[in-house]
């Protein structure tokens, strides 16, 4: 299949990779050319980890010909030729829009076009567009060559052909699609997001120091991070928009984000990403 990813951030890259290394032909679209660069390192680096298993000829071949199958690019006139499209930019509804109505323009009759939303309404993305039918969510986990989990998501209108080829598409990706239905955050971020809040919460009343707190949640309940060091992994903004998703989808207060993390992430302490969220990363 030929498949476009548009955004070329931490989860483009790695749908990019995962669709590349199935043997899909992958273009990966963003807007700023030293983004695309940045994304095929990391493809690259990427590689080299889920190969490690691989014998050196065998390693070397699979990585240079997943990377053969990636073109990237700045233009959105190559998607008149895609079967599918995952749009993977900033997790705001407006970008969002203004992209899928970008999408509509260029994109064939039969392409499916699909969003990695964490948490924004499918069926108001599809809404923007003249063919609801065909759009659909697909929600990757962080990072996308491990996590096997995709959650799919229809909007109101959205067809079953649709699904059904989101559903194939995804098993071929050798990952589980688990549907849900278009409502704030779907089950993942819905379920997770309060429990990070939460965790923020606590950390603000004083009641434990960040690591105590993670080390609660990953001694005691098996979780390979815990919730602070998962918020740092994900992005302290990410966390927050989402947050602010659910607060308004729900209008329930119990979605309220923490003040801390509004004030975190106003100082550009944004998690792994910046160099600094509950805990430093300093540059390698
Ligand atoms: N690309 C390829 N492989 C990677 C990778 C990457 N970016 N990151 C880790 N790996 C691989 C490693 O190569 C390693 O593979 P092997 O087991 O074959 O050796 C394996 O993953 C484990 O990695 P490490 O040993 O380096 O590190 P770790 O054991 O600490 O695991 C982790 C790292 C997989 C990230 C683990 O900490 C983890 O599972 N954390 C939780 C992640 C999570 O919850 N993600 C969901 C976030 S929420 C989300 O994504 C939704 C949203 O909308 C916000």
């Amino acid at each position: 299949m030929r498949i476009a990813v548009i955004g070329a951030g931490t989860m483009g890259n790695g749908i990019a990779q995962v669709c590349a290394f199935h043997g899909h032909q992958v273009y990966l679209q963003d807007v700023d050319p030293k983004r695309l660069e940045i994304a095929l390192s990391g493809v690259r680096k990427s590689l080299g980890r889920v190969t490690r298993d691989l014998d050196v000829e065998a390693r070397e071949s699979k990585i240079s010909e997943t990377l053969a199958r990636i073109e990237a690019g700045t233009d959105l006139t190559p998607l008149a030729d895609v079967d599918f499209v995952i749009e993977a930019v900033f997790e705001n509804l407006e970008i969002k829009c203004q992209v899928f109505e970008k999408l509509d323009k260029v994109c064939g009759p039969d392409c499916i076009m699909a969003s990695n939303t964490s948490s924004i309404s499918i069926t108001r993305i599809a809404a923007i567009t003249s063919r609801p039918a065909s759009v659909i969510g697909m929600h990757f986990m962080n990072p996308v060559p491990v996590m096997k989990l995709v959650e799919v998501i229809r909007g109101l209108e959205t067809a079953d052909a649709s699904f059904e080829k989101t559903k194939d598409l995804t098993l071929g990706l050798n990952k589980v699609p688990v549907e849900v239905k278009d409502f704030p955050g779907f089950v993942s971020n819905r379920i997770l997001l309060p429990m990070l809040n939460e965790a923020m919460f606590v950390l603000m009343e004083g009641i434990a120091r960040p690591e105590d707190v993670d080390t609660v949640f990953k001694l005691g309940l098996r979780h390979p991070m815990g919730p602070l060091e998962l918020a740092d992994f994900i992005g302290l903004d990410v966390c927050l928009d989402i947050l602010d998703v659910l607060y308004e989808g729900f209008k329930d207060p119990k979605y309220r984000a923490a003040p801390i993390l509004r004030q975190m992430v106003a100082a550009g302490r944004l998690g792994r990403k910046s160099g600094r969220g509950f805990y430093s990363y300093p540059a390698k």
